[in-house]
């Protein structure tokens, strides 16, 4: 037992108090063992830890809100920037139109092409900003789980990805049935379709891209593969590609924004799930996302 007595002096003494009674050969008390031990220090010394404790709990604590608050901050940022961005884009846009429309006689060859670069460059720029906003939505959303069936979303994916899939002749495989999985539709349905359109996208030029879709159970988890036939990452890229803004070919080879897959992480990461890729360069590629089983 610890007891806090007071010196006469009006000073704390802390002690540990052992009492034990001793019997003798019949079993009748007979007396008692006191000890009694001074732990003043240990007292002390226990109060301080305590003390420290909570004051890096506090501090902790403080610092996690005032991070949080600057993430917050600099997402509102992106946000509105990248919204107030698109305004004076769309005037660039239509008026480099409104030009080749116009005057496209008095303006001569040379003139054209400047003003369909201009064109083409406020459209990659608009691709770039939505991109943006939406990777930027992902990490502000409230996202609220809830069944999935995964029929649904190859379905709405396929649907999205239809004019890449016609453009390019590909082959679209889907072995069902497919499983119902615990997300979130609009944010796997994205996944989906970004994965979709790089495995018709990133082929050898004059490859008829075939891609394969199927799911695989395991563990209480569902994994939705995509496979292609096309170009493949070399294993030293396999993890820089979800990365945002992370690309392995110019824009000139393959056009794209580089957010795809930072996009494709990013909804999973938030719907406690994961992707991932395997890949071999020039034997294709197979992108996968997890999520529970619903
Ligand atoms: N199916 C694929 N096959 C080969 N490379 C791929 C595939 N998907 C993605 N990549 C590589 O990863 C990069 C990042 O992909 P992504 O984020 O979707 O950007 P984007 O499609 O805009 O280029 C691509 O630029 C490409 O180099
Ligand atoms: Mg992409």
């Amino acid at each position: 037992m610890d007891k806090r007595y007071l010196r006469k002096g009006g000073d704390v003494v802390w002690v540990n108090l052992t009492v034990s009674l001793a019997h003798d050969e019949g079993g009748a008390p007979k007396y008692f063992v006191s000890a009694v031990e001074e732990i003043t220090r240990r007292k002390e010394a226990e109060a301080e830890v305590r003390r420290l404790n909570e004051q890096l709990e506090r501090l902790v604590a403080e610092r996690t809100a005032r991070l949080e608050e600057v993430v917050r901050e600099l997402d509102a940022f992106a946000y509105s920037v990248s919204h107030d961005l698109r305004a004076p884009l769309r005037a660039m846009h239509g008026h480099a139109t409104a030009l080749l429309e116009d005057y496209a006689e008095e303006m001569g060859e040379q003139a054209r092409k400047y003003a369909e670069r201009v064109i083409t460059a406020s459209e990659r720029m608009d691709a770039l900003i939505q991109d943006l906003l939406a990777y930027s939505r992902l990490t502000r959303a409230e996202i609220a789980p809830q069944p999935v069936d995964l029929n649904n979303v190859v379905a709405d994916a396929r649907a999205q990805v239809d004019g890449a899939l016609k453009e390019s002749g590909a082959e679209l495989i889907v072995e069902r049935p497919l499983p119902t999985v615990t997300g979130h539709r609009a944010t796997v349905t994205r996944a989906l379709t970004n994965l979709l359109s790089n495995a018709v996208k990133f082929v050898t030029p004059g490859v008829k891209p075939r891609v394969r879709v199927w799911a695989e159970e395991r563990d209480g988890r569902a994994r939705l593969w995509v496979e292609d036939n096309g170009i493949g990452i070399a294993p030293e890229h396999r993890d820089r590609v979800f990365q945002i803004f992370e690309r392995l070919h110019s824009v000139a080879t393959y056009p794209g924004t580089g957010l795809g897959l930072a996009i494709v992480r990013k909804g999973l990461e938030r719907m406690g799930g994961r992707a991932g890729v395997e890949s071999e360069p020039g034997r294709g590629s197979r992108f996968w996302i997890e999520l529970p089983k619903a």
